[in-house]
C-alpha cells in the first residue's frame, strides 16, 4: 500500500517519529492537512518548527504559540475538517501537568514556585519527549479534536520518546528521591547514603539555600507523585491504543536508516502500533535510457549534451544507492504503507508546500 489514507482518516492520535533532520515536523504538519482536507477537526502540536513553517502555521512570533491556532489558508470544501497548530512549550506543559495534579492551588504553587522546579522543568532529561506526550494526553481527553497529531522532538535517539512514560516513573522510584520524600525528615537526619552525598554535592556547588528549595521541591513533589504516576501509566496505555498511529519518518541516509530500524525494532517488540513508514529526502529515479539512445550517447565528445548523460548516469546510481539503502528497513516496515517523498528544489515552509505534500501520502 502506498498511502496514509486510513491511518489520516481512523487514527485519533498520530505521532511522527524518527532520527533528526529527516522531516519529521514537515511530514506531521502535512499529515494534518491531509486529515483536514479528509473532514476532520484536526490539531498538529508540532515541536521546535523551522521559523518560516511557523509563520506560515500561524504562530510565529505569539507569546500563545503553545495554544491551538487555526492555520491559514486551509480549504477543506464542503466538510467541516479544520487545521489547527501549536508549538510544544514543555515547560509550560509540565506546568499544567503540575496544576492537573494538584488537589488544590496551594500544592501546585509549592511545586510552580519552587526555585529547583523552576530551573529544571525545562531541562529534565526526556523531559521535551515526556511532554510532547502529555500535551498528546491533554489534547485528546479535551474532547474537542477527532485527531491529534503529533511531531516529536530531535532527540539523540528516535527510541527515547517510547521510554519517556517509563523514564518519569523510574525517576519517581529512584534512590535518591525517595530517601528525599520519605516522611518529614529533616536534612541532618537523612540516613541514605547516596541521598546525602547528593545533597552534599549540591550545597557544595550551590550553596545551602538551594538544598533547602530541593528538599521542599521533592516534599511538594511528593504531594503530586501519585497522579503523576497514574498518568504516565494512562500515557503509556493511550500510546499502545488501537486508535493510535505511528508513523516512523526517515531519510535515505544510512545513519537515520540504522537508527529508524531501531526504533521499528522498538515499536514491534513493545507493541506500540506502527502504522507507516515515511521516507522523505529521497532522489527521484531518473527514466532509464533506452538501449539504442544510450548506445548512441556512449561516446560523445565533451559539451552540454556529455555532461547531461554524466549528470544522469550519477542521479541513477545516487537513486539506486539510496534504495539499495532502504530494503532492509522496508522488509520491517512489513504490509504497513510505504510512501517515498522526492528531496524537493526548494525548503517546505509553507501552506501550498504542505498541500501539496499531503496530496503525496494520502
Ligand atoms: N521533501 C523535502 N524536500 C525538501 N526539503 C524538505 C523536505 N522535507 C523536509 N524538508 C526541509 O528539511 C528541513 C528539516 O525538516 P524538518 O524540520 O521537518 O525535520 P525534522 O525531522 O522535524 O528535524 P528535527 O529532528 O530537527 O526536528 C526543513 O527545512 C524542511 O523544510
Ligand atoms: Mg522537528
Amino acid at each position: 500500500m502506498t498511502s496514509l489514507e486510513v491511518a489520516v482518516t481512523e487514527a485519533k492520535l498520530m505521532l511522527t517519529c524518527g532520527p533528526g533532520g529527516v522531516g519529521k515536523t514537515t511530514t506531521a504538519a502535512a499529515l494534518g492537512v491531509a486529515a483536514a482536507q479528509a473532514g476532520r477537526r484536526t490539531v498538529v502540536v508540532t515541536v521546535d518548527p523551522a521559523r518560516r513553517l511557523a509563520d506560515a502555521l500561524g504562530l510565529g512570533d505569539d507569546a500563545e504559540a503553545d495554544e491551538p491556532h487555526q492555520v491559514p489558508g486551509i480549504t477543506t470544501g464542503a466538510n467541516d475538517g479544520e487545521l489547527w497548530a501549536l508549538m510544544l512549550d514543555a515547560e509550560q506543559t509540565f506546568d499544567r501537568l503540575v496544576r492537573d495534579q494538584s488537589s488544590n492551588k496551594k500544592q501546585a504553587d509549592a511545586v510552580l514556585n519552587n526555585p529547583v522546579y523552576q530551573a529544571i522543568s525545562g531541562s529534565l532529561s526526556g523531559a521535551q519527549e515526556y511532554m510532547a506526550i502529555e500535551r498528546l494526553h491533554q489534547l485528546h481527553s479535551s474532547g474537542e479534536w477527532d485527531l491529534v497529531i503529533v511531531d516529536t522532538p530531535p532527540s539523540r535517539h528516535a527510541i527515547d520518546l517510547l521510554e519517556a512514560p517509563d523514564r518519569l516513573v523510574g525517576f519517581l522510584g529512584h534512590p535518591v528521591y525517595r530517601a528525599l520524600t520519605a516522611g518529614q525528615r529533616a536534612f541532618a537526619k537523612i540516613t541514605d547514603t547516596a541521598a546525602s552525598m547528593f545533597l552534599w554535592a549540591v550545597k557544595r556547588l550551590a550553596g545551602p539555600q538551594i538544598v533547602e528549595d530541593t528538599i521542599g521541591f521533592f516534599r511538594s513533589l511528593a504531594n503530586i507523585e501519585g497522579g503523576l504516576r497514574k498518568r504516565a501509566k494512562e500515557v503509556s496505555a493511550l500510546l499502545r491504543d488501537e486508535n493510535t498511529a505511528f508513523i516512523v519518518v526517515s531519510s535515505p541516509r544510512s545513519e537515520a536508516v540504522g537508527e529508524a530500524k531501531h526504533l521499528l525494532d522498538a515499536l514491534h517488540e513493545k507493541r506500540f502500533p506502527f502504522a507507516g513508514l515515511v521516507v522523505n529526502l529521497i532522489h527521484p529515479m531518473p527514466e532509464p535510457l533506452a538501449d539504442e539512445d544510450a548506445l548512441l550517447l556512449a561516446d560523445l565528445d565533451d559539451g552540454p549534451l556529455a555532461d547531461h548523460v554524466a549528470w544522469h548516469a550519477e542521479l541513477t546510481h545516487l537513486a539506486v544507492a539510496e534504495r539499495a539503502e532502504l530494503v532492509e528497513l522496508e522488509v520491517l516496515a512489513g504490509d504497513a504503507p510505504i510512501i517515498e517523498l522526492p528531496l524537493l528544489e526548494v525548503d517546505i515552509h509553507d501552506v501550498p508546500g504542505l498541500i501539496d505534500l499531503s496530496a503525496r501520502l494520502v
